[in-house]
């Protein structure tokens, strides 16, 4: 911009302002960029844009020429600053327009999937359990883990001065009461649960209560302070020694496959009358093959039937508690109790527990 129009009153001359803006036009319609277009602006709206020293021309002509020549500056900086406008929502369309070309996130891409985590090995089998005899008729029975001392022991027929009492080595809860005069231990078998469900239900009843229990057990290869169970219980018409024999055959199977074998070996359990402990036969022992025992069980005695108001008359009944650890080991030569809960993530690698 090098001719006579350069000098102040020229930039207020008509073609000198008209060519202002086509300049100006061109810049802004040539940047691509942000920036780009940031300079463009302050070359064409800027301080020292021709339009703007043509502004400031205005003062210096003679006033009654200054209403037309500002409204000429006004009308060619209007132009401009629409031009601008126009060009930054086109760079802004675009911009989106790259963004979401870019970003897009294909929702049906396949990726290998990873698994990053596996149910625990006693998780699984409990659920495997409740499902074999959720599948024969029994419904899931539920008790608390703090639990009053009656349903531990007294309603199972062990009395405080019962020897029984101390067979098994019960958490008590500091504090002591927890209700008529009942202490508060952590539940040392599921056999509560037994109790819980006859008292909320009448026969017949065919329940089966996963659960965890607590003992003050060491912890060693074969024993937890803190281990698993699965009770067992059926209330019924005409139920038999038979009964119990043929549905823990079933379990046993189920469990450790086809060719399990079982045996009950006589026993005592203050709520059941006859009792017996199940044996079974692990051949794969890496001593050597031999009977390992599983869990306790035997008819319910008729007084705890009564304590829960079931006639013994009308009704009889089997009951089992079944280690859930021991099954496991059993089932998958495992040696050590203790690889159970040691929250080793790599310990149910080995296993081929089915989910
Ligand atoms: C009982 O707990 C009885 N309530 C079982 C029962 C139920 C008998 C119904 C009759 C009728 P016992 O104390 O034997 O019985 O425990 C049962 C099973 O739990 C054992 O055979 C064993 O498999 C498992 N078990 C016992 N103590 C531990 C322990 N510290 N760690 C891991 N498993 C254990
Ligand atoms: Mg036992």
């Amino acid at each position: 911009m090098s001719n006579e129009n350069d000098s102040p009153a020229g930039l207020l001359q008509p073609e000198a302002l008209t060519r202002a803006v086509k300049e100006a036009t061109s810049a802004i319609e040539g940047a691509s960029t942000p920036a780009e277009l940031a300079a463009a602006k302050s070359a064409c709206l800027g301080d020292k844009a021709p339009v703007s020293l043509a502004r400031r021309a205005i003062g210096s002509l003679p006033g009654p020429e200054r209403g037309e020549a500002g409204r000429n500056v006004n009308a060619a900086r209007a132009e401009i600053t629409a031009v601008f406008e126009a060009r930054r929502a086109a760079l802004e369309a675009e911009e989106a327009a790259r963004i979401l070309r870019e970003e897009t996130v294909d929702v049906t891409a396949r990726t290998p999937r990873r698994r990053v985590g596996a149910r625990h090995p006693i998780s699984v089998q409990m659920d495997r359990i409740a499902d074999l005899f959720v599948a024969m008729g029994y419904e899931i029975g539920e008790g608390p883990e703090v639990e009053l001392e009656w349903f531990n022991f007294d309603a199972l027929n062990i009395h405080p001065d019962h020897p029984a009492r101390t067979m098994m080595d019960t958490f008590h809860l500091a504090g002591g009461d927890g209700g008529g005069g009942s202490g508060m231990v952590l539940r040392t078998h599921t056999s509560t649960v037994q109790i819980h469900t006859m008292l909320r239900r009448e026969p017949p009843i065919y329940t089966v209560a996963p659960g965890r229990v607590y003992r003050t057990d060491e912890l060693d290869a074969t024993h937890s302070p803190v281990f698993h169970q699965t009770e067992g219980l059926v209330v019924d018409r005409g139920i038999t020694m038979a009964d119990l024999k043929g549905t823990l055959d079933h379990f046993a199977k189920s469990v450790f496959g086809p060719d399990a074998v079982t045996r009950l070996r006589p026993s005592y359990f203050p709520f059941t009358e006859p009792s017996a402990e199940v044996d079974v036969w692990f051949s794969a022992h890496k001593d050597g093959a031999r009977w390992i025992e599983w869990g306790g069980c035997g008819m319910v005695n008729p007084r705890v039937l009564r304590a829960c108001g079931i006639d013994p008359e009308v009704y009889s009944g089997f009951a089992f508690g079944m280690g859930v650890e021991r099954a496991l080991m059993l089932r998958h030569g495992i040696t050590d109790m203790r690889d159970m809960t040691d929250g080793d993530v790599r310990f149910p690698a080995g296993l081929r527990v089915e989910e």
